[in-house]
């Protein structure tokens, strides 16, 4: 599978997902990965940077926000006209644009930063995107990114749970298997199961990389890695919402920051 099917994919979910995620049923991405994002993210005031499979672009408008001019492409047209549209709603001056991560539709050496929020591990080229990635970021400049743990997020997993239904362990497998596309059908399980009811589960193709297989791709590309992070949400956040709970068992993700030579 190459990333234009990959795409045709994220483009049927698209509509489903914008829905369910702007209503706060994102609730890893909201309560766990986003905020340790932010709180690794050196600051972007006055940078110009470029978010790579920005989705419907929470996060790129929260880079805006940040003081950042920002630029975001996704491969899916769906999800970049609902970015659109919010930004024609509540202009923060960020671009939109379709493109694939494989092949940067931006001159080399643009830009002072990159994000990727958890779309790096969807595209199956991985080194051709971290090469465009590295191209298009001027000497100095950084790339950040987020994708799911290579370690636990394995072909086979199995949350192991005690009889009161909280996780105590996560059995893993097959991490060396890396898997080429096979496709998952999922939806955000905290959605009230009358509105999951009435949409078509997300199709997810997924792809597994081992760690040394990453971090070897990065450095081969020319990155020196700067920083990584792996969050785990809080008792405090555990208390508010139960079932992130089994996030505090294992590292559910990795953030990554790596950054190009010289400046
Ligand atoms: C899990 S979603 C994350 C969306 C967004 N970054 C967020 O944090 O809400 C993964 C995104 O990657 C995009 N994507 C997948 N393959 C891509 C590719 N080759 N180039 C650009 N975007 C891609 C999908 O369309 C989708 O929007």
């Amino acid at each position: 599978m190459d990333h234009h099917q990959v795409g045709e994919y994220w483009n049927d979910n698209a509509e489903a997902w914008t829905r369910l995620s702007r209503a706060g049923y994102d609730i890893y991405r909201d309560h766990i990965n986003t905020p340790a994002f932010f709180d690794l993210l050196p600051d972007v005031r006055g940078l110009t940077g470029l978010d790579i499979g920005c989705g419907e672009g929470h996060n790129t408008r929260l880079l805006a926000r940040r003081g950042a001019r920002v630029h975001g492409v996704d491969i899916s047209d769906i999800f970049i006209r609902h970015a659109r549209d919010h930004e024609a709603s509540e202009p923060l001056g960020i671009e939109y644009q379709v493109a694939s991560a494989v092949d940067l539709p931006c001159p080399r050496e643009h830009f002072d930063f990159a994000t990727g929020f958890m779309s790096f591990m969807d595209v199956p080229e991985t080194g051709r995107m971290v090469a465009e990635a590295f191209r298009v970021l001027k000497p100095g400049g950084f790339l950040q990114f987020s994708i799911s743990h290579p370690c636990f997020s394995t072909p086979h997993r199995r949350n192991m749970r005690d009889r009161s239904g909280r996780t105590y362990a996560i059995e893993v497998g097959e991490y060396f298997r890396e898997l080429g596309g096979e496709c998952e059908e999922w939806i955000f399980h905290s959605a009230p199961a009358q509105l999951r009811a009435g949409l078509p589960k997300f199709k997810t193709p997924r792809f597994t990389r081992t760690v040394s297989s990453w971090m070897n791709l990065l450095i081969d590309a020319g990155f020196t890695i700067e920083r990584l992070h792996e969050p785990r949400p809080s008792d405090e956040v555990v208390r508010a919402c139960p079932s992130l709970q089994d996030a505090q068992v294992v590292a559910y993700f990795l953030h990554v920051r790596v950054r190009k030579p010289g400046g």
